[in-house]
């Protein structure tokens, strides 16, 4: 072997090797399909215990969310009303309007939107303003005192 048939021996190898290493990724990303954008089953919220009879309480917790090869975990929150002993309600967060976080004013007794006043009853019912349904809802379950949450169903348009 002389020593121009060694240099290009030696660089069609480097270019090979190049090749395999950029082409793993590659061939993952091609022949690997991704896991279907879904969100996680029953998420544990919280604990029913402190939460008053017909009084909203805001609960705060974590959920994961698969996209593809990406599994992100978020802070979301939701309105829970025991409405008596054994029935719980959770809202979703979002006014159905246009998706802005409402609260609940105590004084008022009712669920109010900032951003353009759509008001809402304890029960999710549009009261006044331009939101076209009642709140959304998740769908929940209780193991004793825990709160689960399933996935949101979108409430009725209102006269539909
Ligand atoms: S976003 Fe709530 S009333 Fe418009």
């Amino acid at each position: 072997m002389n020593r121009r048939t060694f240099y290009l021996t030696f660089i069609y190898a480097v270019w090979a090797l190049i090749g395999f290493v950029l082409g793993i990724p590659a061939a993952i990303y091609l022949l690997w399909p991704p896991r279907p954008k879904k969100e996680a089953g029953w998420i544990e919220a919280g604990s029913l215990a402190q939460v008053k009879l017909r009084t909203p309480d805001e609960f705060v917790f974590r959920r994961n969310r698969v996209d593809g090869w990406k599994v992100t975990s978020e802070k979301s929150t939701a309105w829970v009303v025991k409405m008596a002993e054994n029935q719980v309600v959770a809202f979703s967060p979002q006014c159905p309007h246009l998706g802005c976080a409402y609260h609940w004013v105590a004084k008022q007794n009712e669920f109010l939107c900032p951003c353009h006043a759509s008001t809402f009853s304890i029960e999710g019912e549009v009261l006044t303003g331009p939101a076209p349904r009642a709140l959304d809802r998740f769908e929940v379950k209780m193991e004793g005192d825990k709160l689960l949450l399933g996935p949101v169903r979108q409430s009725r348009e209102a006269g539909s």
